[in-house]
């Protein structure tokens, strides 16, 4: 809404004010990395490991953003500060960085103050997505596997986390096409990676099962399961798996940081277990809300039951700017 703000280059902006040039190298190439973090009951969860995987991901790109660590953190924290009263206190946030190269440089007249890294820090409550997830946070997705494949390590090093994500859009489109279906995509080997925006776990005689780091973004969702599980003497395994593992799955689940995580009701149509959440998920998702005080699927109800009336007070804010 109107009164939100956006650390954008040093300085905080109204969101409606916060610009990036046409010759920004964001557009021109996909060329910048990012982070997606969300709060619960209005804390950060795993600040630290965003944080970290976007300096990672800085790295991999040869970016220097201008900003430490630290500073940046506190920049994070600032933004989140000073969005909160824009909104009521039932609502959790995402909060967005966004580091590009900045400029081209043969667009250098346009910038006589020079050319700069652009980084953005922004925040969202968070209604519009889990409210929207509500009924597959409730029942389930369908989850298949698509024609686009993932692009592997060797080619692009998908622990980078980038906008250089058609083939990720690719993925989401052919899942669409489907029949609303979350699309994971294959590795070159023919093993499972992830979805365009998540990854994936299956479950097998009580153990979890989740691909290898290899050719996959590491999701710092996928982590705090992996540290659950553990902590709940749940066999883990980072492996290869492929479609028939898939089908002889007890459970399988995704994971991402708006909604957590979500079960697959359906693998390529067939019924994985009794298609509801099955006990390996719940006992995970069971000890995940009990450390962050939220409850999954109540919070995706009433951010549903809240959508349209949040959206059509964000339409007349808008409306108001223009
Ligand atoms: C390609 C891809 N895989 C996995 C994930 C899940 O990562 P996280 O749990 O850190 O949100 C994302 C998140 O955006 C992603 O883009």
């Amino acid at each position: 809404m109107a009164n939100r703000v956006v650390y954008l280059n040093g300085k905080f902006v109204a969101e409606s004010e916060a610009r990036v040039s046409i010759f920004d190298s964001a557009l021109m190439f996909g060329d910048m990395a990012f982070e997606m973090t969300r709060t619960y009951r209005q804390e950060l969860f795993r600040l630290d490991e965003h944080i970290d995987r976007l300096y990672d991901s800085l790295r991999l790109l040869e970016i220097d953003c201008g900003l430490t660590i630290e500073q940046m953190k506190q920049q994070s924290l600032e933004t989140l500060e000073r969005n909160l009263p824009t909104e009521s206190d039932e609502f959790d946030w995402q909060i967005m960085h966004n580091v590009s190269r900045g400029p081209l440089g043969v667009y250098s007249p346009a910038f006589p103050q020079g050319i700069a890294p652009t980084v953005s820090i922004n925040c969202w409550p968070l209604v519009s997505h889990v409210g929207g997830m509500a009924e597959k946070i409730l029942h389930g997705v369908q989850v298949a596997i698509v024609a686009q494949h993932a692009i592997p390590n060797h080619l692009l090093d998908p622990r980078a986390k980038t906008r250089s994500r058609m083939h990720y859009q690719m993925a989401i489109m052919q899942g669409a096409r489907m029949g609303n279906v979350f699309g994971v995509m294959l590795d070159p080997d023919g093993y499972l990676a992830e979805g365009p925006g998540w990854n994936i776990f299956l479950v097998r005689d009580g153990a979890l099962l989740t691909p290898e780091p290899r050719n996959i973004l590491i999701g710092v969702s996928r982590g705090a399961i992996i540290d659950i599980a553990r902590s709940l003497d749940i066999e883990v395994h980072e492996c290869n798996l492929g479609r028939l593992e898939a089908l002889q799955a007890d459970e399988i689940f995704c994971t991402s940081t708006p909604f957590g995580a979500v079960h697959a009701s359906h693998f390529e149509g067939q019924q994985v277990g009794d298609g509801s959440a099955g006990p390996v998920y719940r006992r995970l998702i069971e000890a995940w809300q009990e450390m962050v005080g939220v409850d999954f699927a109540a919070e995706a109800q009433s951010y549903a039951a809240q959508l349209p009336g949040w959206l059509e007070k964000e339409s007349q804010a808008s409306a108001a700017l223009t």
